[in-house]
């Protein structure tokens, strides 16, 4: 078994902060792993970055006027930041525009270069005249010329997955100007992927073997079997890393020859600091590389990225890329655009030290084989139902009872019965268990396992009744809850992957923190005794608070909100009504007016009963705001009137003109009023 692991999660592109899809995808099931590996005593190296090159990040510095570096600067603290809070236990989290990333790709480009690695070519490539700049990416938007989906990137079809050259995509338009591309000429260098398909299919063959995940599987067979073809991995853009050879001027490194670089140059940086050699972990064959991702990277991490690595030739291949599927959100697709996503430093504000929370969720309900639901009743439910029901609970009587017979000490067992040997035997079991879905990155499967084992010590408890014996079995009340504190203790070892914070917490409560106590997760298969008799526990303290109703609203109504506001910018602009005339316009009386008093029309849920002062009278109109608006709040509103539209009854009440309305960004009504305080009756002309 190897004793190195570099464990890799996709780099980020900082471009937004990171969202629940990221998390479930990538960074929980790769944290777990991680933790997991550590425990077990291996030599691990997990490591991160922000990917701070690509059209994303440029194209979201146009759209707000600033430079690509204001955004990556902004955006690599809040993504750094978040995962610290959330507990991803990276060894280094490294930026791609760190001087050692920049020399890193810089001399790995230069030996491919130096090797005849690449194929130097002059093509035609899609231009914008009117933005003056060649396309490539994101900045190209058309057809996916293997799976027909009318929204793909130059570079990369969400959809299917598949990898192509810009000038693949079917009916191309550019996303900066909308425009149709022409075509010109420019030189640019080309990995020849064709040359790499024969031991790139013996590898993969090899994953097959290894049980690598069938979605990863088929699609890099599928990819290859189609053939490959060479992919240029340079660009005219202006964002990125300069190519390092002559000719390169002005011109930078493709995004995706560089990103997965930057595992490497983040492992330096990591390296470096520690007093480590960062070549063991990237070059000796006992190293396991590891690559966690989304499926839309299976491209690059199983065919671009290896052919990289094979053709400067002194790496280490991936031993496994375990992708998953992507989550949803509420029965619809994540979107960063539409503000469809649950945001994790909003989440951190909202629910503060419930991390685990989110990363069990996230876990029990990972899109490990198809796309997944993420919905808040599921995240309350879990929260409820399992972390606090079983897990919590289960911690909390054990702690309670041991605290209130015994003074908080370890009570020393007397003879073991079967029921007692047997749970024993299943505890001492778990570990195993638990690693044999782990091994095969089902880390879905081994959260069950873990709240299994809290089952496991419930029902002892629940089966044994210690609170009823203690009145009549000293002895075999200690046994009950020796046995009970053993399986607590085992639960604080094997929930540190998957509840870091709440692990933590658990040796706290049950004092294991010192070298002497504490356990590493092969002891609790190979030892007798987890927690030995007459070790001091402390007191009981809450693992987990049920969440209530009103926080789970909260959340629903900010999705809400996003809808609202997503309807609101997709809303059509009505067409132009027919002319009227001057004498028209004229028939219609608007004023300024001020409501002074409002309430609700009993048994209607849209209306308000409005009294408006006109400047002429004050009278009575009826407006369908109420669902917008409380009665409180639109008191003092100064508000424009249609005065002399013929009176009506509305519910039983005559209503004696128009409040005019309209809808803001967020899809919610607003009064159409001056923009400073005037006389009411004042005429709108
Ligand atoms: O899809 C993404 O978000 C990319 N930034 C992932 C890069 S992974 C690696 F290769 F750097
Ligand atoms: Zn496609």
């Amino acid at each position: 078994m190897s004793k190195r692991y570099t464990i890799t999660a996709a780099l980020p592109y900082t471009n937004g902060p990171i969202h629940i899809g990221h998390l479930a995808g990538v960074y929980v099931p790769a944290d777990i792993y991680a933790r997991y590996k550590r425990l077990t005593g291996k030599d691990v190296a997990f490591i991160c970055g922000s990917d701070e090159h690509g059209v994303p990040i440029t194209i979201k510095a146009k759209n707000e006027g600033v430079t690509p570096q204001e955004i990556v600067d902004r955006y690599h603290k809040i993504i750094k930041d978040s995962f610290e809070e959330f507990g991803i236990s990276f060894d280094n989290y490294s930026r791609t525009s760190a001087k050692i990333h920049h020399d890193t790709a810089s001399e790995f480009f230069k030996t491919l270069y130096d090797k005849n690695e690449f194929v130097e070519e002059v093509t035609e490539q899609l231009y914008d005249e009117e933005a003056k700049q060649f396309l490539a990416d994101r900045f190209v938007i058309g057809t996916c010329p293997k799976c027909g989906n009318e929204e793909s990137y130059g570079d990369q079809c969400e959809k299917c997955g598949t990898s192509h050259n810009a000038t693949d995509l079917i009916n191309p338009k550019s996303a900066i100007t909308g425009n149709t591309p022409t075509l010109k000429e420019t030189k640019h260098w080309f990995l020849p992927l064709n040359k790499h398909e024969n031991f790139l299919r013996e590898w993969i063959l090899k994953g097959h073997k290894k049980d690598w995940k069938p979605n990863v599987y088929g699609q890099v067979k599928s990819w290859i079997d189609d053939g490959l073809r060479p992919r240029a991995v340079t660009r005219d853009l202006d964002w990125g890393i300069p190519v390092p050879v002559e000719g390169g001027e002005g011109k930078v490194l493709y995004v995706w020859f560089d990103a997965p670089i930057g595992y490497i140059s983040s492992t330096k940086e990591w390296a470096e600091r520690e007093g480590k050699d960062w070549e063991p972990y990237w070059k000796d064959e006992d190293t396991k590389l590891v690559h966690f991702i989304g499926k839309d990277n299976i491209v690059f991490h199983c065919i671009i990225f290896p052919s990289m690595l094979k053709a400067e030739g002194s790496y280490i291949l991936p031993d496994n890329v375990p992708a998953n599927e992507f989550l949803n959100l509420e029965g619809n697709k994540l979107s960063t655009s539409k503000n469809w996503a649950v945001w994790l430093p909003e989440y951190l504000k909202d629910f503060p030290g419930k991390q685990d929370v989110l990363r069990y969720t996230l876990t029990a309900n990972a899109p490990e084989t198809k796309d997944n639901d993420f919905t808040w009743k599921d995240f309350q439910a879990r929260n409820n139902n399992e972390l606090v029901a079983i897990f919590g609970n289960f911690i909390n009587r054990v702690v309670v009872l041991t605290n209130k017979y015994y003074n908080g000490i370890v009570p020393t067992p007397s003879t073991f019965t079967a029921i007692d040997e047997d749970t024993l035997a299943a505890v001492k079991a778990y570990p195993a268990v638990i690693e044999s879905s782990l091994e095969r990155y089902r880390f879905r499967e081994a959260s069950q396992e873990l709240m299994n084992l809290a089952r496991l010590g419930n029902k002892y408890l629940a089966d044994e009744e210690p609170w009823k014996l203690v009145k009549t079995d000293e002895a075999r009340t200690q046994t009950i809850m020796y046995v009970a504190l053993q399986i607590a203790s085992a639960l604080a070892t094997l929930s540190e992957p998957f509840l870091p914070f709440t692990s933590a917490k658990l040796k706290q409560i049950l004092n294991v923190t010192s070298s002497a106590v504490e356990m590493s997760w092969s002891d609790i298969s190979t030892k007798d005794v987890l927690l030995p008799a007459n070790h001091q526990i402390g007191q009981s303290e809450l693992l987990f608070n049920k969440i209530e109703d009103k926080d789970i609203q909260i959340q629903l109504d900010k999705l809400e909100a996003s809808k609202k506001a997503n309807e609101a910018a997709n809303k059509k602009v009505e067409p132009q009504k027919d002319t009227i005339t001057f004498d028209d316009f004229t028939k219609l009386d608007l004023r300024v007016g001020t409501i002074i008093e409002a309430e609700k029309m009993p048994k209607a849920k849209k209306l308000l009963v409005l009294k408006v002062d006109t400047g002429i009278d004050v009278r009575t109109i009826v407006s369908g705001i109420a669902e917008s608006f409380t009665a409180e709040e639109v008191v003092g509103k100064q508000v424009t009137v249609l005065v002399n539209l013929a009176p009506r009854a509305l519910r039983g009440v005559e209503s004696e003109g128009m409040i005019l309305m309209t809808e803001n960004a967020e899809g919610d009504l607003v009064f159409v009023n001056p923009d400073t305080t005037v006389k009411n009756g004042l005429q709108i002309s």
